[in-house]
């Protein structure tokens, strides 16, 4: 061990490197990386330690082997305004107990019963466009997954997920962005503007919820099949006990929010990247016709769309949703050669760690043929990472695949969609990584 610290830039006396952070997250990032390497110090106030961490077997240490000695960052702490005390903000035992009991909703065997719900949802949604017409793909691709996961969740139909869910979730996103990226975060209970908003579109958003439950609660007989009736029959094996309303209403709320945006922006790049490269996007187009022929789409098709699957691994390479995971340290603990201590922070990016030339020939071009030859398997396991890793790995990864091909090749098999401009789009990191401005795109009948 030594206790030298990492190389890594040495910043304002107080704000250290936060201008540059906050103007541009990514670049900055990426730029640490590249002129410091694989573990890089630095300062986001006069406090706070940071460490980039870019070297995949350092990143197993975070978030496998040495996981005990971390939670989640701030930032996520920030989001149990909303979401309450989910798998995704939960921690230590309380996030052991409810991750047994989740699981089983999330196999692959259970996922592939849900594939008939996106397509169908997908299939509705898209009825109702027209050739020709230029769309805002970025928000369409926002309302079809909101839709998709009401229905898988809800056995909601689309329209009815809009009007119910959309509007107060639409609010509750918007308002905890702009609460997680200022500064000073002013406790709830204080009636500012700001806070008033957050608060009204949560308790609207509760209401929906309760009601739903409740509902359901009443009804003789659950002839439903869908993740809400999975959760609330779920029972621990060892006590057999089930969730409380509260923890239904928590793990409801995170996974609406942690699965929606996340597969609307996945889906909103891979357009994106399909209509600059037409290369690509005939192979896409050839591998819909030759699996589907003249057949509507079912989930079976989804093992045989190998094409497309490699074309949602390269575009979550390039454009990872989550483009970074935050731990902060809770017990002193060495990661690498280096001594982390108490209160300090550790961040690693699938944003800079995809792009690494060491293990991706070409980082910053759109190849998905690389994926084909079992590259996945070749790869150091955290050298590609879009869906985490350890046990705070998405849980929902299996889910959001299915659901990223399905939809894409049910709009393929019917539409081409086309840039309406040759600008290239910019990444907006937020809670997610959003293109800048949205994707307007032409739509046009195949
Ligand atoms: C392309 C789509 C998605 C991406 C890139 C993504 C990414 C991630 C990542 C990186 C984490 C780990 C965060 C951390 O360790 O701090 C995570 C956790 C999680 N994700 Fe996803 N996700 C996606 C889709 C989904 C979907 C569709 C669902 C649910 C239907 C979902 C539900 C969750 C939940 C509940 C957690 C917390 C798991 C835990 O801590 O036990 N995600 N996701």
């Amino acid at each position: 061990m030594t206790n030298n610290s990492p190389p890594g830039p040495k910043g304002k006396l107080v704000t250290g490197n936060l201008d540059e952070f906050q103007v541009d997250p990514l670049k900055f990032l990426r730029h640490l990386r590249s002129k410091y390497g694989d573990f890089v110090k630095f300062r986001l106030g006069p406090f706070q330690n940071i460490y980039l961490i870019n070297e995949p077997e350092l990143i197993k240490e975070v978030l496998v082997t040495k996981h005990k000695s971390f939670v989640k960052s701030k930032d996520i702490q920030t989001l149990k305004t909303v979401l309450g005390d989910g798998l995704l903000t939960s921690e230590k035992d309380k996030h052991k107990t409810q991750r047994r009991l989740i699981q089983p909703s999330f196999t692959r065997s259970r996922i592939m019963g849900y594939g008939k719900d996106m397509i169908d949802t997908t299939s509705l949604y898209i009825s109702s466009w027209k050739n020709g017409e230029l769309r805002t793909i970025s928000e369409d691709m926002m309302n079809l997954t909101l839709g998709i996961i009401s229905k898988t969740m809800f056995s909601m139909d689309l329209k009815e997920g809009a009007q119910v869910i959309g509007g107060p979730m639409d609010t509750v996103m918007k308002q905890s962005i702009k609460r997680m990226r200022s500064l000073i975060k002013l406790p709830l209970w204080l009636p500012t503007p700001q806070n008033r908003k957050l608060k009204h579109a949560i308790q609207a958003l509760d209401d929906v919820l309760y009601e739903i439950i409740n509902k359901r609660k009443q009804e003789q007989e659950d002839t439903y099949e869908d993740l809400l009736s999975v959760l609330m029959k779920a029972k621990d094996s060892g006590e057999n006990i089930g969730m409380s309303d509260i923890q239904l209403r928590d793990e409801l709320m995170t996974i609406f929010l942690a699965g929606h945006e996340t597969t609307a922006n996945a889906l909103t790049w891979t357009f994106y990247l399909l209509s600059r490269h037409p290369n690509v996007e005939k192979k896409f187009n050839q591998e819909i016709d030759t699996v589907l022929g003249s057949n509507p789409l079912a989930p079976e098709h989804y093992k045989d769309l190998t094409y497309t699957q490699c074309i949602v691994w390269e575009s979550l390479r390039l454009y990872p949703p989550a483009y970074v995971i935050g731990r902060q340290v809770e017990t002193d603990v060495q990661i690498g050669n280096y001594q982390l201590r108490k209160g300090e922070m550790v961040l690693m990016s699938q944003y800079v760690a995809h792009r690494n030339e060491t293990y991706f020939a070409e980082p910053d071009s759109f190849i998905p043929e690389r994926f084909e030859d079992g590259l996945m398997k070749s790869l150091p396991t955290y050298a590609f990472f879009p869906f985490g890793g350890g046990p705070r790995v998405c849980i929902g990864n299996h889910f959001s695949l299915m659901e990223t091909v399905l939809v894409l090749a049910c709009i393929g098999q019917k539409y081409q969609l086309i840039l309406s401009d040759d600008a290239l789009l910019h990444p907006l990191p937020l809670i997610t990584l959003r293109p800048k401005g949205g994707l307007k795109m032409f739509v046009k009948e195949r």
